[in-house]
Order: structure tokens, then sequence, then C-alpha cells
């Protein structure tokens, strides 16, 4: 099994939105996805019972319990774990944080959002957690300074994963109804952006030290 968790202390970055139209793009594509929703907002909890199947489930849990819970899944046959956490440092965050195979940041376009990440990033750091950043709402055009200047500020602080997600109305219409954007609309744009973010975080948590792809959804 492999974990990512969604971690910024900054919020309203988009963790909720793309963690879960990521399980369901993941799903898609043959994992067995699993949520903890670790943010007491319980925006995921509350995603999943609008959208009322079992498919993938979404539970909380504390964080003393999180590695034990993790382990238990695994067991299970649960081959990707994600994990929403709150836009703010807690222990539920750092229990997050350190049981991740990789924690994404996800940022937006934006001088806020970007100095917010240097905190993120420092604390990853210090705990030696493996991390990418994601710079999402950007705008669709993508030939936009702003969107270059957050390219070059998350590459030159340690990586950013591809591709850039765009602002798109799917995202929240997806999220509303309890759906992930390939549902919603699976010819759409945003639809292909998470099946590429998906294949991007398979491919980056191959290489996770100790970390082998599932032999299911290889
Ligand atoms: N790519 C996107 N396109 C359009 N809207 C988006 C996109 N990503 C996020 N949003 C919107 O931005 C807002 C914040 O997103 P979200 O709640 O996912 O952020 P968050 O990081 O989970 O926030 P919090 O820290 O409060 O949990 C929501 O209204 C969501 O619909
Ligand atoms: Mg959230």
């Amino acid at each position: 099994m492999r974990t990512i968790a969604f971690v910024t202390q900054k919020g309203g970055s988009g963790k909720s939105t793309i963690a879960s139209s990521l399980a369901v793009a993941a799903h898609e594509a043959g994992e067995r996805v699993f949520i903890f929703d670790l943010d007491p907002q319980q925006s995921l909890t509350k995603w999943s019972k609008t959208r009322g199947e079992a498919d993938i489930p979404v539970e909380s849990v504390t964080p003393g319990k999180l590695p034990a819970a993790l382990a238990a899944l695994a067991k299970g046959g649960v081959t990707l774990c994600i994990i929403d956490t709150a836009g703010a440092e807690s222990p539920a965050t750092a229990a997050a944080m350190k049981a991740a195979d990789l924690n994404v940041i996800p940022a937006r376009p934006n001088a806020f959002d970007l100095w917010a990440t240097e905190q993120t990033r420092k604390t990853l750091r210090d705990m030696r957690r493996d991390f990418v950043f994601l710079l999402n709402q950007c705008p669709p055009s993508q030939q936009n300074s702003r969107v270059e200047e957050g390219v070059k500020a998350l590459e030159a602080m340690g990586g950013l994963i591809s591709p850039l997600v765009s602002s798109r109305v799917d995202y929240q219409e997806a999220a509303r109804h309890g759906f992930g954007v390939s549902e919603l609309n699976p010819s759409g744009h945003a639809a292909d952006e998470m099946r590429k973010l998906w294949s991007s975080l398979k491919r980056r948590l191959a290489k996770v030290k100790g970390v082998m792809p599932s032999k299911k959804a290889a």
C-alpha cells in the first residue's frame, strides 16, 4: 500500500478538492482506495456521505492511532490511502506527514500561498519526509507570468508534480455532488488533469525508497 497526504498550513489551497478527485481517478485506474479525513472540518466525510457509495471508504482517526490503522488497511488489501488534513499545523497533520510515503503540498499561484508553502516545506524537511508541490487553480490558459513565477518558485523549493491543475468549475461541481471530476465529466479537461496527476504520483511513489507499485494496479 502507498500513502499520500495532502498537507499545507494554507487553508483553501485545494487539499480536499484534489484529494477527492484524485481518489476517484486512482480508483478508476484499478487501485483500492481508502481516505482518512484528519480535518475537523470533515470535508471529505461530508463528500462521502453525499456520494452515498462504499467504493471509496472515508473514515476519521486520531493521530495516535493512524500508524496502526494504516497497517490494518495494508493487511486488508487497500493499495492506496489518501490522507486529507486541516489547513493548520496540528498533531493530526504531523502524524499524517510522518505516516505518508509522499506528501503533496498544493499551492495556488499567488504570493501568499507560495510564502506559506515555505513553512510546510521546512516542517517536512525537519521531519525528513518526502514531498512534492502541486500548483492548483491556475488560469486555464496557463500563459501567465503569475503561473510561471509559481512554477519556478516551487521547482526551486524541491519539485513540482505535473500537470498544473487549472481552476475549473468541474472541480467545484464534482465536490458538491460527491463525485470526482472524472465521473462528473469524463471527457473534460479536469478529468484529464486528474488522470495525469495520478499517473505522475504513481511514478513518483514508485521511486520512494522501499515502496513498490502494487501488483494489482502496476
Ligand atoms: N482546481 C480548482 N478549480 C476550481 N475551484 C477549486 C479548485 N481547487 C479548489 N477549488 C475551490 O477552492 C476552495 C478551497 O478548496 P478546498 O476546500 O479543497 O481547499 P482546502 O485546502 O481543503 O481548504 P482547507 O484548508 O480549509 O481544508 C473550494 O471552494 C474549492 O471548490
Ligand atoms: Mg480541506
